[in-house]
């Protein structure tokens, strides 16, 4: 959008779900981003809104608070709480954070829907839905389990196999069992409302074409999406926890959570201003943040409908066909909507190595992390921000964190800061001195701080977020440079009005490391203001030589960042392996026996120790390895899944254990003759079952 047309902004950042905390993906993927670009316009001056809430409908909500034995609204109320309460403690600025839990959610979206309906939009389709006849409901395809058809897991659920991750349906699954009841579900006749996308595809392609801008990941999987063909989807569920269908015939029925909780936006925004009316801040209001950024003027109707706002949606990956495809296609369908002007939507973010897990406990958790890095909430907003998953998908890793503090929070910006701080001090009782002789290279270290304000801005408007930061620290890095060539430290013994000039430069690097860093550590900025004493904070002014007048008192020096020691992570890392472990362990008991055989069957089985002499990868495959074995009674091939386990160097010489009278199958093209056994825990990890003492190959196990 060409930005003199830009009158006004509406920023969004995900909801998230309220069937737990939001964890450090979260916070690098949407709500720092969003909040830095917040930030940044605010800054600048732009009439900027930034909304959030708590999605608190859907099958998720109701079978965490199922597991739990509570209510559903016992479960929103909890994680609403802890989730807002972590935005705010981190700085995260909405102007509100919401709940779709809320009376004028429900009113809006319900609105919404009839609107839509009013206007023929819906087709009505009548589909056959698994039934619980005990419980007397119908079963969302989470609430089933059964035998996976693709690989024979006997607890897939009806929408996903864990085992092998699958994409299902719950009619496909083999003996299908509700989990509320324990009993075979039956097919049981219902209908629904779906909204044909098909009929909006030509305009979604001219729409997103309009916009080739976007980030690749983006526009790609739009393009995939409409070049698949888009199909009906239904806007309505059997369920009862969520907006209820606003129809007669509808008993039963509850909104699609992705209908209504994009809509969850529009009905924030709407609750923001109906309560801006009022004029006073409720101290008992549950929203969060209402009315934080002072009373609002205008109309929630400016930030949705006027051509002149840029709508922008900060989301992760898996939200993309939401934003980009289905709620487009619900503005199209009502009218009189603007659509969204990008969607910057970001990777994953991995913890050390491995995919964040909610169910594994794989995470850093950010309400612990306050805890547990008290006043830190800097450290990680930079490091998040710094391994951004912008492009790709990246790992964060307790060591980078220390040494992104160690080597650059502490060791340039903060160092930097306290010098200039600490030797204003010493040489002129802490005012700020006089800019006297400006020398060729103190010219140089000023032209240089005053491009550096349009570089970040410009990163920052094309939501580069680490390179703007980036060239943040890059301000600091000249500052340090600066000090070092000028070495003020033994000018002073020689020529004071010297070091007046040196220091009064640096302290206007302060100065402006304090506007360009806000957007980004907001926490750090408010420290540096009080130390220089100093109330502004607009952009345009960031770069300049006359931020901090002389004569100027400026506060006592603090420290802005401390060094994070060896221990403090390794705990860290500690307490990953042990929730892991403890994970583990919990799963492990959950999985139920299987039927009973009897002796014979298992006597059938002839398993024998042996010894992995060769190993090499199947060609063309993942997980395949051909392993050479000596069995004691000859010499064979295996063909053994466990590519992404082990590499072939690293096996050769062990013992296993190997079922030798395995019917021979061909593989990729390979005769595997046997089948090693292996030991799989719940987080799907693969170990040997061997003796635990050598003994000779041809060993019989039994
Ligand atoms: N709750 C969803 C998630 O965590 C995001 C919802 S975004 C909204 O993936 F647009 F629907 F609000
Ligand atoms: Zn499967």
């Amino acid at each position: 959008m060409d930005n003199s047309k830009i009158k006004r902004y509406t920023v969004t950042a995900a909801l998230p779900y309220t069937n737990g905390p939001v964890h450090i993906g979260h916070l690098a993927g949407v709500y720092l981003p969003a909040d830095t670009y917040v930030r940044f316009l605010r800054a600048n001056n732009r009439d900027v809104k930034f909304i959030c809430g708590s999605d608190e409908n859907g099958v998720p909500i109701t079978l965490k608070a199922k597991r739990e034995g509570v209510s559903p609204q016992e479960v929103v109320d909890k994680y609403h709480k802890i989730i807002g309460d972590s935005f705010r403690d981190f700085g995260v600025s909405f102007d509100i954070y919401h709940r779709t839990s809320s009376q004028m959610h429900h009113q809006t979206a319900s609105d919404f829907f009839e609107t839509l309906y009013n206007k023929g939009v819906f087709t009505e389709e009548v589909t056959e839905q698994y039934y619980d006849e005990k419980a007397q409901t119908f079963l969302a395809d989470r609430y089933i389990t059964g035998t996976c058809p693709k690989c024979g897991f006997e607890n897939a659920y009806g929408d996903q196999c864990e085992n092998c991750g699958s994409t299902l349906n719950a009619t496909d699954l083999i003996n299908p069992k509700s989990t509320l009841s324990g009993e075979p579900p039956v097919r049981k006749e219902t209908k629904n409302w779906f909204l044909p996308l098909e009929k909006y595809e030509d305009q979604l392609r001219t729409y997103i074409e309009s916009h080739k801008e976007w980030k690749p990941n983006v526009y790609g999987q739009c393009q995939s999406w409409l070049n698949a063909g888009l199909q009906p989807r239904a806007m309505t569920r059997d369920l009862d926890w969520g907006v209820k269908v606003p129809l007669k015939d509808a008993t039963g029925k509850v909104l699609y959570v992705w209908f209504d909780a994009p809509i969850g936006y529009i009905s924030a925004t709407r609750e923001l201003f109906e309560y801006a009316r009022l004029d006073v801040w409720n101290p008992k209001s549950e929203e969060y943040y209402i009315n934080q950024n002072g009373v609002q003027k205008g109309n929630w109707e400016d930030y949705w409908k006027d051509d002149s706002t840029k709508l922008v949606h900060f989301i992760g990956k898996d939200n993309i066909v939401f934003h980009c495809i289905i709620f487009p296609a619900m503005l199209m369908a009502h009218g009189g909507y603007t659509l969204a002007d990008n969607v910057p939507a970001n990777e994953f973010l991995n913890l050390e190595g491995q995919k964040i897990s909610t169910s594994k406990n794989w995470a850093v958790w950010l309400n612990e992390y306050l805890v547990e890095f008290k006043d830190k909430q800097d450290v990680l907003r930079y490091v998040l921000t710094a391994t951004a998953p912008e492009t790709k998908d990246n790992d964060f890793t307790w060591k980078d964190f220390q040494a992104r503090n160690n080597n650059e929070l502490v060791a340039v910006f903060g160092n930097f800061v306290n010098r200039v701080v600490v030797l204003t001090h010493k040489y002129f009782g802490g005012k700020v001195p006089m800019l006297m002789d400006v020398t060729p290279e103190d010219q140089l270290v000023i032209d240089e701080l005053a491009a550096a304000p349009a570089k970040i801005s410009a990163s920052i408007e094309q939501y580069r977020f680490r390179e703007a930061l980036t060239e943040v620290m890059n301000v600091a890095r000249i500052g340090n440079k600066y000090l070092a060539e000028t070495e003020p430290w033994k000018v002073i013994k020689t020529d004071e009005d010297r070091v007046r000039t040196i220091l009064n430069i640096s302290l206007q690097i302060v100065a402006s490391l304090e506007i360009l860093v806000e957007p980004f550590l907001p926490f750090t900025a408010d420290k540096l203001m009080k130390m220089l004493s100093y109330g502004g904070h607009q952009w345009e002014d960031a770069g300049k030589m006359n931020l901090l007048v002389r004569g100027h008192q400026l506060n006592e020096p603090v420290l802005l960042f401390e060094k994070i020691e060896d221990s403090e992570v390794e705990a860290q890392i500690d307490k990953l392996n042990k929730s892991k472990d403890d994970n583990i362990k919990a799963n492990t008991i959950a999985t139920p026996a299987k039927e009973n055989i009897d002796f014979e069957q298992f006597s059938a089985m002839d398993i024998r120790v042996a010894t992995i002499i060769a190993a090499e990868k199947v060609e063309k495959t993942k997980k395949l390895l051909k392993l050479t074995l000596d069995t004691g009674i000859d010499e064979r091939t295996v063909v053994s899944g466990i590519a992404e386990y082990f590499k072939p160097e690293d096996i050769i010489g062990k013992q296993v254990s190997v079922l030798v009278n395995l019917a021979p199958r061909e593989i990729k093209g390979v005769v595997s003759q046997g089948m090693i056994l292996m030991s799989e825990n719940a987080n799907g990890e693969l170990t040997f079952v061997a003796p635990i003492e050598n003994h000779n190959n041809g060993s019989i196990v039994r």
